[in-house]
């Protein structure tokens, strides 16, 4: 057994959203792109002489123990390693809380896909994806990362080549304006839904040829529609990062956070340039990151 290691946990935007419907569940039925991004947390992993977990955290706004979801991801990756919980997790955190870019996700992601490693054993990623299902809807994903398609309520994924070059990716989040994901998909309407199938194929196609141009005219986040309103913020960010016609801006996920695609680093420090004065945190990430390789 390792005694202590550090992993990763990437955050990740949305190029493409689609809601497709309301489930009986209360779940929503996805359908969305999901890109891996090279902003993280990272999560401290110690084996423990003490039985139980103990989770500490950077940010003390954030819950430490059993109410942070890393508790619980933990729990569930123990039981299927037939191994009694001993391990300390520390998580150092960098991607901002209920800012739409699955942070709490990708610390419970890393977790799971960590643990194993601390106590050198080997487990298949279909395994380790049906356990990060009981946790939340975007961990199956974010055990592996890198590019996928997510169906069901986001956590049936098909993983995708990585694209051939990255693209440069700006996250742009508002100060004290935290987002609830549960009130978000509590208060979306679906619109005409079905025309949505060809405008989606036609975005994921742009995204994955790397056509900014034509991903401009076909990306969309139906989430958009309750969060942009709440909050017009965003859409002035969105407006703002696009005014310099080198990209493409979007929300991600349920919000807050408007992330801008570009090119090239110059294209995208020039985007930056129009938000100045605005309430906002900036990061210049970009696409080149995998969560975990699995052949
Ligand atoms: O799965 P997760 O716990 O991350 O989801 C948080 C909340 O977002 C859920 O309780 C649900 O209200 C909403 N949600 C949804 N449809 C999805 C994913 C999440 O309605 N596909």
């Amino acid at each position: 057994m390792k005694k202590t290691i550090i992993v990763p946990a990437y955050a990740k935007i949305n190029p493409v959203l689609w809601v497709k419907n309301k489930r009986p569940d209360g779940y929503h039925d996805l359908q969305m792109l999901m890109q891996s991004v090279s902003l993280a947390d990272n999560i401290v992993l110690s084996a423990s002489r003490e039985e139980g977990i103990g989770v500490t955290c950077s940010d003390e706004s954030i819950p430490s123990g059993p109410d942070n979801l890393v508790y619980k991801a933990a729990l569930e990756v123990f039981e299927l390693l037939k191994i009694t919980p001993a391990v300390k997790i520390h998580i150092e955190k960098h991607i901002p809380a209920a800012a739409g870019l699955g942070g709490g996700s990708a610390d419970a992601a890393a977790v799971i896909a960590g643990i194993p490693r601390l106590y050198e054993k080997t487990v298949s990623l279909a395994d380790l994806m049906e356990v990060g299902a009981k946790v939340g809807s975007d961990v199956p994903f974010m055990i592996r990362g890198g590019l996928g398609l997510a169906f069901g309520r986001g956590e049936q994924v098909q993983f995708l080549e990585k694209l051939s070059k990255p693209l440069i990716v700006v996250l742009v989040m508002p100060i004290d304006c935290p987002v609830s994901t549960k009130w978000v998909y509590q208060n979306y309407q679906p619109s005409q839904n079905s025309s949505k199938a060809s405008t989606f194929s036609l975005a994921v196609t742009a995204y994955i040829k790397r056509d900014l141009l034509a991903l401009r005219q076909f990306a969309f986040n139906d989430l958009e529609s309750v969060t942009l309103h709440r909050y017009p913020v965003i859409q002035r960010i969105k407006e703002m990062l696009e005014k310099n016609g080198k990209g493409v801006a979007m929300m991600s996920g349920s919000g807050s956070t408007v992330f801008g695609l570009f090119y090239t680093r110059k294209d995208a420090l020039d985007a930056i340039s129009y938000l100045e004065g605005m309430p906002v945190m900036v990061e210049l990430t970009d696409t080149s990151v995998y969560q975990n390789k699995f052949v």
